[in-house]
């Protein structure tokens, strides 16, 4: 049976939690493949909303396996905090939520080394999350790292203790001015690791070839976004996992002829968290207005998410490194009231005009050379039927489709489940 991926296009928050927690109802295994509690994925139903880090979007569905795959890094103490978030809804884990023994750990010093590597940075800092990811990552490919299965084993302290030097050998390195609590830090960590050891840890692969050979469907869930890939995102202003389709491979033990479809998911308009470039940002007031309709906050660290119009350039670039089969647009509601609506289609640079990422986008200045579209007034929250939205929207996503050369399968008008239209 194939495998099906979900993806965020742009630079993450796309809606990939919301979704999810719809497809999941025609899955049976809903499978995270990288990133970790960096990830915020919110989902709305019956007057409910729920922000997601570590755990699959589909655990409020009764019947699917959710499965933390070997890709995603694990902060027990989030985890667990997560799991405590869920407690009203009484979810069977032991047998819904399986995690990977081979899921690397992100220890309090990980946090630590985050906020010691932006504070030296300065100006040029990432604008990570400071969950971790980072440090994490880097004692994974370092071969240095924790993972879920060691917690198994009576010397996992041991191990423990061994990266806990290291990393305030490599802190007192740094010398960064960050104040911190190590020893709070690590009760709250122990307290944690306690409680996650009691979960159901599992050779996550195994279990993927299994489900696939019982003709399972799954669908892998990804986190942040093609354009904050480790490898083909703006770096050094990325996250260090691949966010991308080969993710799901490398963090699954999924074999590629084994993805059938890949759902590419985009806003109707654009945002970042954090920094580094953005070639269509807005600073006036069209970006204000895009921030406030949208509520664009973040979903893990409150910040506000930089805001411009959509760029096609950017999501042509993460179809093509997707291979994206199935689009589906979200808040095409945030962009009901502006007069015009503008999509970037091409960069001009001091190398001349161009309709791909550049190397130097991080450095070189770009303008975004725009087309412009009629918008509509009306709100599209309530509609639930593709004959109600207005003409000027409808060619909005018949205009789309076409640049894309990709289908535009579901459209969005809110945060709620029963905000989604098929298309
Ligand atoms: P994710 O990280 O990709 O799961 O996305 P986030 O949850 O971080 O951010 C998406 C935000 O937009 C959340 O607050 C969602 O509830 C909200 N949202 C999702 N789809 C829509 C939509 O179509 N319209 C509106 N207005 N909000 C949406
Ligand atoms: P979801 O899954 C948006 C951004 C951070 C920062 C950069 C590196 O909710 O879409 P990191 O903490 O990984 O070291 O931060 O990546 N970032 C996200 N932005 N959505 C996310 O996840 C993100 N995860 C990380 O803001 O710019
Ligand atoms: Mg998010």
């Amino acid at each position: 049976m194939a495998v099906d991926l979900l993806l965020g296009l742009q630079w993450g928050d796309e809606g990939k939690g919301k979704i999810v927690d719809v497809l999941t109802a025609s899955y049976d295994v809903i499978a995270r493949f990288q990133g970790g509690p960096n990830a915020g994925h919110t989902l709305e139903f019956e007057g409910n909303k729920h922000v997601l880090h570590t755990i699959p979007s589909g655990i409020f569905h009764p019947k699917a396996v959710n499965l933390i795959g070997n890709g995603v890094v694990i902060d027990p103490v989030i985890f667990m905090k997560e799991i405590e978030n869920l407690s009203p809804y009484q979810i069977d884990f032991k047998n819904k939520l399986l995690i990977s023994k081979k899921a690397h750990l992100i220890l309090p010093t990980h946090r630590l080394l985050d906020a010691a590597s932006e504070a030296v940075k300065g100006k040029a800092k990432i604008g990570s999350t400071l969950k971790g990811i980072g440090p994490a990552y880097m004692d994974k490919t370092g071969r240095n790292g924790m993972r879920m299965g060691d917690l198994l084993a009576d010397d996992w302290e041991e191990k423990y203790q061994r990266l806990l030097k290291k990393h305030l050998a490599l802190l007192e390195g740094i010398n960064a001015q960050i104040e911190y609590d190590l020893i709070s830090m690590q009760e709250a960590f122990f307290e944690s690791v306690k409680a996650v050891r009691e979960f159901t840890l599992v050779d996550s692969e195994q279990y993927i070839f299994e489900a696939q050979k019982a003709g399972k469907k799954i669908l892998a869930e990804g986190a942040q976004g093609s354009l904050l890939d480790i490898d083909f995102g703006t770096y050094p202003f990325v996250t260090s996992s691949t966010t991308t389709a080969a993710g799901a491979c490398t963090g699954l033990g999924i074999a590629p002829n084994k993805i059938k479809e890949v759902f590419g998911i985009f806003k109707a308009y654009t945002t970042r968290v954090g920094s580094g470039p953005f070639p269509t940002e807005l600073f006036d007031e069209d970006g204000k207005q895009m921030g406030v309709a949208g509520h664009e906050f973040g979903a893990t660290t409150g910040r506000a998410r930089r805001c411009g119009w959509l760029d096609l350039v950017a999501l042509k670039y993460s179809i093509q490194i997707n291979g994206v089969t199935q689009l589906m647009m979200m808040k095409g509601d945030v962009l009901s009231g502006f007069k015009t609506i503008k999509v970037c289609t091409a960069y001009d640079t001091p190398k001349g005009r161009i309709d791909y990422l550049p190397y130097d986008i991080a450095s070189e200045p770009i303008t975004p050379v725009y087309e412009e579209f009629e918008g509509w007034e009306e709100d599209l929250t309530a509609m639930t039927r593709l004959e109600e939205f207005p003409k000027s929207f409808l060619d909005y996503i018949t205009y789309l489709e076409a640049a894309l050369e990709t289908p535009i399968r579901i459209v969005s008008v809110g945060p709620d489940r029963k905000q989604t239209i098929f298309r």
